[in-house]
């Protein structure tokens, strides 16, 4: 019962997530090739890969690290998941993802998993936009304000 409570509460956050990568993939899309692989840090219920797919958007590799098991559900078979409180890897993404989960992350270094060139994308909410740290070798390609019913403030950042 409780579960279930919990569960339409995360679900009802789903359509403000939604709106922000509406709003996001023109600026995300010339970006994107079918050969990146990314790695989505605090992925959650992994809307924004199931987002990609609905607009037919494939990618060669999706890693999705999380601390909680029982609220990545469902997984989708597409995604290889990680389960850590501080998952850490010598592999590096052409993509990193954050999407309202870098102030929950122990290390706020999610550069370190690009590869040179690769790209970043930061977002959280307006009121925690000062939890983003200033990355070094890396230049801001774009930044600004997304979502409708939730404003985030965003950073689409490139490693150099
Ligand atoms: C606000 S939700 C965002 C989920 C997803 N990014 C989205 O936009 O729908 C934050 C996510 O970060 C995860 N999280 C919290 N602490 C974490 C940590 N230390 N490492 C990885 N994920 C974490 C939570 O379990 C949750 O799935």
């Amino acid at each position: 019962m409780q579960i279930e409570f919990f569960d339409k509460i995360y679900d009802s956050w789903k359509p403000k997530q939604l709106e922000k990568f509406e709003q996001l993939l023109p600026i995300l899309k010339p970006f994107i090739r079918s050969s990146h692989s990314l790695l989505d840090l605090g992925i959650g219920r992994a809307w924004f890969e199931s987002f990609l797919l609905d607009r037919s958007i494939r990618l060669s590799r999706i890693v999705g690290a999380d601390i909680n098991q029982f609220l990545v559900s469902p997984r989708l078979s597409w995604v290889q998941y990680e389960f850590s409180k501080n998952f850490q890897t010598q592999e590096k993404f052409d993509w990193v993802v954050c999407f309202d989960s870098l102030h929950l992350l122990q290390d706020k270094n999610v550069l370190k998993f690009l590869k040179p060139k690769g790209i970043a994308l930061i977002s959280l909410p307006v009121s925690l936009m000062r939890e983003i740290p200033k990355f070094e070798n890396s230049e801001i390609l774009h930044e600004g304000f997304i979502g409708v019913q939730e404003k985030d403030y965003f950073q689409l950042l490139q490693s150099k």
